[in-house]
């Protein structure tokens, strides 16, 4: 009987692990739970004897993987798995998947809600300002940068994006400006939304000379990655520029400083929190399920990133 570990410090709604079970329980699979552990630790000793694993943004370091005697599968449910280390667990045999798009509907509503939520002051009654006719800038036009996309043409925004990776009739089907460079976008729109993974070559790359190509009333949102920021630049922004404002969903190293200094600029939400809805982790925690049972069954491959 193959045994599956769902491994999440930050935990499905109970819902969704009832369905997650109910899928393995059909193949006849036994399943662990291990959500909020404490210490890293926990999860070396849980997965010992598991043949799968379902994580979320959980550690699966090289340490991980070599206490994983069984393994053969792990499903990051979500979209991003810069917290794998894949090169390990190529060696050691193991597959790795993601579910792309499962959690992306909930991760790009949290974004366009910073947004409105900031431009109305924090939900205060002072006057705010509105999205309409604003130029939104989306940095990388996947599933969750589409979505945002989508949402902020409802909201009357000028929607404009750039992705190198994505075929430009795509963009411009969806009725969205597609940009050559990464500079023209940032160059043209007062708010962009980052939508880019953490890897070698987006790590630290946005940065000072990029962000300060936006006009004025520049606002930054994140709901990416904080590895992708240069922390150094988003810092000069602020102290250069009085109009820059900063929504993450990642608080950076530099939070307590931001919040301090430049308080009125920043909001921070109080972990993160994009994928986490309802409808998200049933999505992402079922699409893990299905794909592991797919693979150990027919080995199916779909959705492997190493
Ligand atoms: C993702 O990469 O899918 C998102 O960042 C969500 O991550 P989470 O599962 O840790 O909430």
């Amino acid at each position: 009987m193959a045994k599956v570990l769902i491994a999440t410090v930050k935990p499905f709604s109970a819902e969704a692990v009832e369905e997650v079970k109910g899928v393995f329980k059909k193949a006849g699979y036994e399943v662990e739970v291990l959500s909020k552990y404490p210490d890293q630790s926990d999860l070396i000793g849980a997965v010992a004897d598991a043949d799968a694993l379902i994580i979320r943004s959980d550690n699966v370091d090289r340490e991980v993987l070599e206490a994983a005697k069984n393994l053969k599968i792990v499903v990051r449910a979500g979209a991003g798995y810069d917290n794998v280390d894949l090169e390990a667990a190529t060696e050691h045999g193991v597959v790795v998947m993601n579910t792309p798009g499962q959690n992306s509907n909930a991760v790009a509503e949290l974004a366009l809600g910073m947004m409105v939520f900031m431009n109305r002051n924090r939900f205060t009654p002072a006057a705010g300002s509105e999205l309409r006719g604003k130029k939104l800038g989306i940095h990388a036009y996947g599933a969750v940068g589409r979505i945002v996309g989508m949402v902020a043409k409802g909201f009357g925004m000028k929607v404009y994006a750039y992705d190198p990776f994505v075929d430009s009739v795509i963009i411009k089907n969806d009725g969205v400006v597609c940009e050559e460079s990464v500079q023209g976008l940032y160059s043209k729109c007062e708010y962009i939304s980052l939508h880019i993974p953490a890897n070698d070559e987006t790590k630290g790359s946005v940065n000072f000379d990029l962000l300060n190509m936006m006009p004025e009333g520049a606002t930054l949102i994140n709901t990416a990655r904080k590895e992708v920021i240069d922390e150094a630049g988003l810092v000069k922004m602020f102290k250069e520029r009085s109009d820059f404002r900063y929504l993450s969903d990642i608080a950076p190293a530099c939070k307590d400083d931001l919040e301090v200094q430049f308080k009125e600029r920043v909001f921070f939400t109080p972990k993160k929190m994009g994928a986490q809805t309802a409808e998200a982790n049933l999505n992402a925690g079922v699409a893990a399920a299905r794909q592991i049972v797919g693979f150990l069954e027919q080995g199916d491959t779909t959705f492997k990133v190493n």
